[in-house]
């Protein structure tokens, strides 16, 4: 469910007409929609309601800080991967209390950063970090509250991009070396197991490996509990996925059931991070159609080749480019008819693979129509460059019939401004 609809033939977000935002404030643009954000937010957080729980939405998937703050203004706490998504966590607002830090290369200085913020635990991902956070937190006298990531070995059946939870992938530890390195940390005066974690993988549209994966946290926590290692948090990630075409991802209430079935009995709290399932689709990407190009097909070909030349390029969504992803593309006017174009929407970056969708039925577009890039809330701007030196765009946040520029549209100014030239 999400507030981006048609209204008499024409894309409103909220209570805005897209187009009214894009008089104003230009293509590409990205539209969040504040009433989809917290609509997913409490639907998810609702899920868990019975259970003792915390829900760290995943800032790496939007990291914008209206969004962030937004989603702290309902009890969110935030899952960081650096001490950059630290910095903006903090500066929204979120309490850090209710932050978790995760990724496989954290720096001493984000470990220092994290620890004089007072986090509620670090996502270790193996012995050397361990050992590594053990020395800063002595060096600051504060004690590091950690948990392990497990990397549970589960096939989490998606992308292989976004699958993290296998024994190939560079994410947590094996199981064995997980509790080795609870009991190594005993001995630390500065390090204090609170918890154990997991994370699959990403965009995951099926139940059975959340709960595949869960029963082994469970079987390594009750095992650690009777070696005398008592942990207070069993973190199972984040990874829901989303409807951007044809799938059919459980809802939240359903997963949430799936592993309260799994959890019974069990002393702990349940910490998520979830991410794409908040933020994916309350966001869409608006971009203008700049050319549309017929290449007549070679003699042995049946049809030749059309493009619809965008002014949204890979560097403003790398998603379909990257894991040829599929994101749903419409016109924000609704054209009656038949789709009747076959066509590959392409940006303006010199690289045969900057497309938005590839060998897509559309209606029939001109140059200015504008296009609604659909389910781009998620991994949309934060991946978003500046490559072929193209200012990033601007982010806005609906609220009922208010709009907001929550980011600026960079300017040349902005591409040059760390930059210097020596005299040489
Ligand atoms: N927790 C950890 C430790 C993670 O690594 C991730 C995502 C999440 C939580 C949130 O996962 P979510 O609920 O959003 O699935 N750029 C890719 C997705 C990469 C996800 C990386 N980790 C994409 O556009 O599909």
């Amino acid at each position: 469910m999400h507030h981006f609809q048609y209204h008499h033939g024409e894309l409103w977000a909220e209570k805005v007409p897209v187009r009214r935002i894009v008089e104003e404030v230009g293509t590409p643009v990205y539209i969040y929609s504040s009433a989809t954000l917290r609509r997913h937010f409490r639907v998810f957080e609702e899920a868990f309601a019975d259970i003792p729980h915390l829900v760290c939405y995943s800032v790496k998937a939007n990291s914008n800080l209206a969004v962030l703050k937004l989603l702290g203004d309902l009890g969110a706490g935030a899952d960081v991967v650096s001490g950059g998504e630290l910095f903006r966590a903090l500066k929204a607002g979120l309490p850090a209390s209710k932050i978790v830090f995760s990724g496989v290369g954290k720096t001493e200085i984000e470990m220092e950063e994290a620890l004089q913020a007072g986090i509620l635990m670090f996502n270790v991902e193996s012995l050397g970090e361990l050992e590594t956070l053990a020395r800063v937190a002595e060096r600051l006298g504060r004690v590091a509250p950690f948990s392990i990531r497990v990397n549970p070995n589960v096939d989490p059946k998606t992308h292989p991009y976004i699958s993290t939870g296998l024994r190939k992938n560079k994410f947590g530890l094996p199981e064995e070396m997980a509790r080795s390195a609870y009991q190594w940390a005993r001995k630390q005066p500065y390090l204090k197991a609170v918890g154990l974690d997991c994370h699959l993988g990403s965009q995951l549209t099926e139940i059975a490996p959340f709960v595949e994966a869960l029963k082994r946290l469970k079987a390594l926590y009750q095992d650690l509990c009777e070696e005398g290692i008592e942990l207070q948090y069993l973190d199972l990630g984040g990874g829901l996925g989303i409807v951007y075409g044809e799938e059919e991802p459980p809802p939240p209430a359903e997963y949430a059931k799936a592993l309260k079935k799994e959890l019974q009995g069990l002393p702990c709290t349940l910490i998520l991070e979830p991410g794409r399932v908040i933020a994916g689709n309350a966001g869409i990407l608006v971009t203008r159609v700049l050319y549309v190009k017929h290449n007549p097909p070679l003699a042995e070909e049946k049809a030749g080749k059309n493009f619809v030349i965008v002014d949204a390029g890979m560097n403003d969504l790398i998603r379909p480019a990257f894991y040829q992803a599929y994101h749903r593309i419409a016109p924000v006017k609704e054209v009656p008819g038949e789709e009747v174009l076959l066509a590959d929407v392409v940006g303006p970056i010199c690289e045969s693979g900057d497309f938005l969708a590839r060998e897509r039925p559309l209606p029939p577009v001109s140059p200015g129509d504008l296009l609604a890039v659909f389910s781009a809330g998620a991994y949309g701007f934060v991946m978003s460059s500046n490559y072929n030196s193209r200012p990033r765009a601007p982010e806005v946040l609906v609220d009922g019939g208010r709009f907001f520029v929550v980011r600026k549209r960079e300017t040349y100014e902005d591409l040059v401004r760390l930059e210097e030239i020596p005299e040489i």
